[in-house]
């Protein structure tokens, strides 16, 4: 049982929040209903507040009968700020339906109305569900809006595609099914109570893990090579936590220096190719692949035997062949069952949209999400901060779920819940 605050902003799609608020009641949430004067248009909160059990509140000025209390809680016996009092005690904050015009607010750091007032001082996880008309959810104004929020680390449940409100119309931004929106915020109730990175235990037994890791050496003679900075820390500390949690682990490691994770059985290969022949032989067997190894794109297309001589030699041209897409090879041979993932080193502002590229395009169920722009985070360092995109249950929709910077070994543990649901799911 938790405490689930809704803040319910101004949307035809409000009316979907009331069922939102049966079924977290009926599952044994506390739940308390802020609104915006804009919803109260919509719904009013006569039906939130029999539904919730509870008094709903419009405006910060306004008196809580329940001094910020949840229907599971004594009011306390003074006269709390009620905004303050009611995020206080909420264990999540959900903001569905979540408009354009809160969205940017929320972005901005704006607290002119009761729900953004409490949006700024949520200290528990937020969960955002969008619903608008289709042009308003792409427009670029509202797409960097839900991109600044997921950066800090706001849980969005992506809309659904379809008829809209407006007759006629077609597209993306109809809010979330409320079967969706409660299952998103049970899951950030359930991943907030491992934070501090310890395991879930025995929740991947029984299970095959193949893991990559490291970076592939590509040679250009006998002593030289095309590398990259991938140190292996992040799929060793994946292998490490997926052990923790009851699977049995392969890992293929790429020219990395780390001591191999007690319980991990390990293989260690150098170049993309031999990666590829060792994910082949190990892939059939295995329930889940982790594919964080970083796989150079290119090879010498002929590397020398010994060591090429710099005497003589104004320039050296080396010619490139690109190597095999390994696991979009093996996405294509996967059988019933598997869940794989891939992992996307992208660069800045483009990087959610070329990874749902990767998603779809190789077919997988998950694909975390690394901005190397960044130099605290990602390669070579002991820190990480990733989007997760992975694919719904039916693989109508993509959801983002976002990791904020923490050490890799609980980040680590962040992506196997989310195996964990994902598998969970199908
Ligand atoms: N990958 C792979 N084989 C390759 C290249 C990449 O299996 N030859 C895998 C990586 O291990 C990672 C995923 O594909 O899990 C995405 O890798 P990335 O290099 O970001 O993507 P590419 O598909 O190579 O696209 P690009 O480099 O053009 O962004």
């Amino acid at each position: 049982m938790s405490r689930i605050l809704l803040g319910v902003s101004g949307g035809i799609a409000a009316y979907k929040a009331l069922e939102l608020v049966r079924l977290a009641t009926a599952a044994g949430h506390a739940v308390r209903v802020v609104q915006t004067p804009a919803s109260r248009r919509f719904v009013g909160e006569a039906s939130f507040a029999a539904l919730s059990g509870a008094p709903v509140l419009v405006s910060e000025f306004q008196r809580d009968p329940a001094r910020g209390s949840f229907p599971d809680q004594a009011p306390p016996t003074h006269e709390p700020l009620s905004h303050l009092e009611l995020v206080a005690n909420a264990d999540l904050y959900l903001i569905a339906p979540a408009s354009a015009n809160t969205i940017a607010k929320l972005a901005a750091g704006l607290a002119d109305n009761l729900l953004s007032s409490c949006a700024l001082a949520a200290t528990c996880p937020v969960v955002l569900a969008p619903a608008m008309n289709s042009h308003m959810y792409e427009h670029p104004a509202t797409v960097a809006n839900l991109e600044t929020l997921i950066a800090r680390g706001v849980h969005v449940v992506e809309p659904g595609t379809g008829r809209l409100a407006s007759r006629g119309e077609e597209g993306v931004g109809r809010l979330a099914e409320p079967e969706r929106l409660l299952a998103a915020c049970e899951a950030a109730l359930a991943e907030r109570t491992r934070t501090d990175g310890a395991a879930t235990p025995d929740g991947l037994k029984g299970l095959r893990v193949l893991v990559t890791a490291g970076g592939t050496r590509e040679p250009i003679d006998s002593v030289r090579f095309i590398g990259n900075s991938s140190s292996g820390r992040m799929g060793f500390a994946l292998a490490q936590a997926a052990r923790e949690r009851g699977a049995e682990v392969m890992l293929l490691a790429a020219n990395v220096a780390l001591p191999t994770p007690t319980g991990v059985a390990r293989r260690d290969v150098v170049t993309a190719g031999e990666l590829a022949l060792a994910c082949e032989d190990e892939f059939p067997r295995c329930d889940v692949l982790l594919m964080v190894a970083a796989v150079a794109d290119f090879a010498p297309a002929s590397p020398q035997q010994g060591k090429i001589k710099k005497s003589g030699r104004a320039r050296l041209e080396l010619v490139l062949e690109p190597t095999a897409d390994v696991l979009g090879g093996l996405a294509a041979h996967r059988r019933d069952g598997q869940t794989l993932v891939g992992f996307a080193a992208e660069h800045g502002e483009r990087a959610l949209d070329a990874a749902r590229g990767k998603l779809t395009g190789k077919g997988l169920d998950a694909v975390v999400v690394n901005d190397i722009s960044r130099r605290d985070i990602g390669f070579d360092v002991e820190a990480n901060e990733v989007t997760i995109l992975s694919t719904s249950g039916d693989r109508s929709q993509i959801e983002h779920h976002h990791v904020p910077r923490a050490a890799k070994k609980q980040v680590a543990h962040a992506i196997l819940d989310s195996v964990e649901r994902l598998r969970a799911s199908r």
